[in-house]
């Protein structure tokens, strides 16, 4: 399959991916970032990997109507014919000309145990405060499908972990962080053998 990741922020999970194709665990090829962030850490990493980087917002081609602009993404994808989209920290709704175009063909990664404590708002350490300020005893990470509701899609995978008297958001966010950086590479890799159908 070839792969474009779409990253916003620091991008350990897109290191994650890259490292898995680069040691031979994954069969794909990492061919795009997309990004609306161009300084943000995922653009570096791709530097560093050689990875095609596509910077895209609203700021960068203003005047598009939400058709074209949805175009403007859909192209490119067509053009790096992309198979998988594996969104890794992506802080902008995915524009529903790709979702359409795309459809079943689009995964992300929350870092909680959804349907709870996902939806608008719940991102980063957000995620993490309102599990801990929950009191639950147990959080974990969800991979899923895309459509056009946040956190909403079909679930492929999760992986729980325990929450400790002791952990905060901090900790709690660092325990989930290192199974995500294991877990995405494993699902897409069952994505590829066929064995998560999607
Ligand atoms: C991860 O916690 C992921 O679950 C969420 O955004 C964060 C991205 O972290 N969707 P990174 O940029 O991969 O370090």
């Amino acid at each position: 399959m070839n792969i474009c990741v779409f990253a916003s922020g620091g991008g350990s999970n897109f290191r994650a991916i890259l490292e898995s194709g680069r040691n031979g665990f994954l069969y794909s090829r990492i061919r795009l970032l997309i990004t609306n962030n161009s300084e943000c850490g995922a653009v570096e990493i791709a530097k560093e990997y050689g990875v095609d980087v596509f910077h895209i917002s609203r700021k960068v081609y203003p005047g598009l109507n939400d058709a074209e602009y949805g175009r403007v993404f859909v192209d490119k994808l067509n053009e790096y014919k992309i198979d998988l989209i594996v969104l890794a920290g992506y802080m902008k709704k995915i524009e529903p000309a790709v979702i359409k175009s795309f459809t079943n063909r689009i995964i992300n990664i929350h870092p909680a145990l959804l349907p709870s404590f996902g939806g608008k708002g719940m991102y980063g350490i957000n995620v993490h405060k309102a599990v801990i300020d929950a009191r639950v005893r147990v959080s974990g990470l969800t991979i899923h499908m895309v459509n056009e509701e946040y956190d909403s899609g079909r679930i492929l995978f999760q992986k729980s972990v325990e929450v400790n008297e002791t952990d905060n958001e901090y900790t709690l966010q660092k325990k989930i962080l290192a199974l995500e950086h294991k877990y995405y590479s494993y699902v897409i890799k069952k994505i590829e053998e066929g064995e998560i159908g999607i």
